[in-house]
């Protein structure tokens, strides 16, 4: 079963969407297994964005996603990377569809709500920067074999 990390950033925790933004991902059938309040440091950061090193928004970035705590998540369920980017929506909110998290609440391109990795291989590079692997909780929901989920 795919895994994916996602992260609510300080826009979204400062203007009290968390609670919003985890009930998407409940709804939509997927599975928590991992969560934390966090205030990530520089090099942390930095580390999760490492991709965008060479891009002029790189340091605002940085400096913005540290400002403040975030919510980290890893999210469980099939092709979970592909399903968690739809539920988020386009990276500028102000193209973001609405029913996305960012069409319904976002309208700018950096404050742009909650983070999600693009590609497995970036879960294998980003989750590591938050989580250890023993924060990965192992658990069966009663819902898994009515919505097709079930792992086993
Ligand atoms: P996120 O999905 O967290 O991944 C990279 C982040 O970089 C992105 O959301 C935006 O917050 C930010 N970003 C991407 N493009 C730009 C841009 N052109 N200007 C400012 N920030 C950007």
């Amino acid at each position: 079963m795919e895994r994916t990390f996602v992260m609510v950033k300080p826009d979204g925790v400062q203007r009290r969407l968390v609670g919003e933004i985890i009930s998407r991902f409940e709804r939509k059938g997927l599975k928590l297994v991992a969560l934390k309040l966090v205030q990530l440091t520089r090099d942390q950061a930095a580390q999760l964005y490492s991709v965008h090193r060479e891009r002029p928004f790189f340091n605002d970035l940085v400096e913005f996603v540290c400002s403040a705590p975030v919510v980290a998540m890893v999210w469980e369920g099939p092709d979970v990377v592909a399903v968690a980017r739809r539920l988020i929506g386009a990276t500028n909110a102000l193209q973001a569809e609405p029913g996305t998290i960012r069409g319904d609440f976002g309208v700018s391109t950096q404050m742009n709500l909650v983070h999600a990795s693009d590609s497995p291989v970036s879960v294998a590079r980003e989750l590591p920067v938050v989580f250890d692997q023993q924060e990965l909780v192992s658990y069966t929901l009663a819902t898994e074999p009515w919505l097709g989920t079930d792992a086993s």
